[in-house]
């Protein structure tokens, strides 16, 4: 489980990114952040992941305090970026095994390595290519065989899918419900409300810092996110049918 507790985040004490965040990711569950450009997403996930240190407030990993036992909290969680870091002139399989390593797993085998990255679905002939030839959806699928080897609790990427094509983008989709099904706590942020509504168990809504609403599974199956998310993000009120 991943949870802010009042996770505040000013920036030279006049940006106030985050406000008194309070939520709870579970175990075995996607909770997917929504927000403009600007919101906060980036840096409530780099605050969850000590990136930057909160201005007050916290968040826990368990039951571990992440700004107070960083290198501990760590080995718990995997990030995603929305460019993966990858090394350029290493072949796929040299990346996954080097992170790995950082990761802290000793001894990895090139078979472990090649059920990774068939599981996260790049062809055989990819595993020995150099990565500075591979399209952004590549790039990403081996973002998450690098998340899925270091076998963290839990999850975090930051707007994952943005830049990808309609195909990529549904079949990495795909791979974040294999991680749920493993009893992940998965926390993604989007401007896309399309993917959330997809993928999420749970959707906030974030405007400003401010976590505006909240919504479940039903929520989402049976409010019109799109107008209400437009109303939350632009104070925009769709024009009624029938008014004069
Ligand atoms: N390093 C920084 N210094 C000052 N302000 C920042 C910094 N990073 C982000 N901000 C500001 O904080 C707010 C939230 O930004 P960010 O977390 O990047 O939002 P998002 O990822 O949702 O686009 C914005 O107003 C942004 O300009
Ligand atoms: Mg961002």
């Amino acid at each position: 489980m991943l949870q802010t507790r009042d996770l505040t985040k000013v920036y030279n004490e006049t940006v106030m990114a985050v406000n008194a965040l309070n939520l709870t990711v579970n175990d075995g569950e996607i909770y997917v952040v929504l927000g403009a450009n600007g919101a906060g997403k980036s840096t409530t996930i780099s605050m969850l992941l000590n990136f930057i240190e909160p201005t007050s407030g916290t968040a826990l990993i368990g039951d571990i305090e992440i700004p107070k036992f960083p290198l501990e909290a760590k080995r718990h969680l995997a990030y995603v970026s929305e460019n993966v870091e990858l090394y350029r002139n290493f072949t796929a399989r040299q990346n996954l095994a080097f992170f790995a390593k950082l990761g802290g797993r000793k001894k990895v085998s090139n078979a472990d390595l090649d059920a990774t990255l068939g599981r996260v679905g790049l062809p055989e002939a990819a595993f020995t290519r150099r990565v500075k030839t591979f399209s952004k959806g590549m790039r990403q699928r081996l973002g998450i065989a690098i998340a899925m080897m270091k076998n963290a609790q839990a999850v975090l990427l930051d707007e994952p899918t943005s830049g990808l094509d309609p195909k990529g983008g549904a079949d990495f989709l795909n791979l974040l419900r294999d991680l749920r099904e493993e009893g992940k706590a998965i926390f993604m942020s989007t401007h896309d409300i399309f993917r959330a509504k997809e993928i999420a168990d749970k959707i906030g809504i974030l405007v400003a810092g401010n976590l505006e609403r909240e919504l479940t599974r039903e929520d989402i199956a049976q409010e019109n996110l799109e107008a209400l998310y437009l109303r939350y993000v632009a104070g925009y009120e769709p024009a009624e049918e029938d008014s004069e």
